[in-house]
């Protein structure tokens, strides 16, 4: 069995949350908000995220499908739902569970481009730079991580570890 080493807790990931959230609400006060979750992982901190905000916003899903497995990036990025709102003219910010490699960002960042957005920004519960391999910007970020796979929160090993309420390093 892999052991779990834990990185934060439940009450620090509400603070961090809530940090983020107050920030977010601030910048788009009067603005046409759409949040863009990137799903699998982003689903527990959208929710979060959503309900610490006050500040109205809409509400969407995409997925990136890389064919990579276990703790492994993969360049073969596919898109397997795309978007449902029109985000034309619109101010959208995409909210990922995790950036790594940068690769899935990037390839959602163009994605997302096409359809002529008012304005494109990246909120990520977790900037991790150790494997960057582009130069996306977070632009709100709750937590920078140096190294080590991380799970719980939403973020996945082999689909395991998603339902734990805080982040912990996988040791395999
Ligand atoms: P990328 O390397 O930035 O393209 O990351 C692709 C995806 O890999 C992220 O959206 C996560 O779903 C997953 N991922 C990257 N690092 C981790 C990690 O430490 N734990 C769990 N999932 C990760
Ligand atoms: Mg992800």
């Amino acid at each position: 069995m892999p052991e779990l080493i834990p990185v934060l807790s439940k009450n620090d990931i509400n603070s961090l949350v809530t940090r983020t959230a107050q920030r977010i609400s601030s910048d788009y006060r009067h603005h046409d908000l759409i949040l863009i979750g990137v799903l699998k992982g982003a689903f527990v901190f959208l929710s979060d995220l959503v309900r610490c905000m006050d500040v109205s916003a809409q509400i969407d899903f995409i997925r990136a499908f890389s064919y990579g497995s276990g703790d492994s990036s993969s360049e073969d990025i596919r898109l397997t739902k795309g978007i449902e709102l029109d985000i034309k003219n619109k101010d959208v910010l995409i909210v990922e569970d995790i950036v790594d490699t940068g690769l899935t960002l990037k390839y959602l960042i163009d994605y997302l481009k096409s359809y002529h957005p008012k304005s494109l920004k990246i909120c990520a519960f977790i900037d991790k730079h150790e494997r960057r391999k582009t130069d996306v910007a977070v632009d709100y970020c709750c937590y920078e991580a140096a190294e080590g796979f991380l799970v719980g929160y939403g973020l996945d090993y082999g689909e395991d570890y998603r339902y734990l309420s805080g982040i912990y390093r996988l040791k395999l």
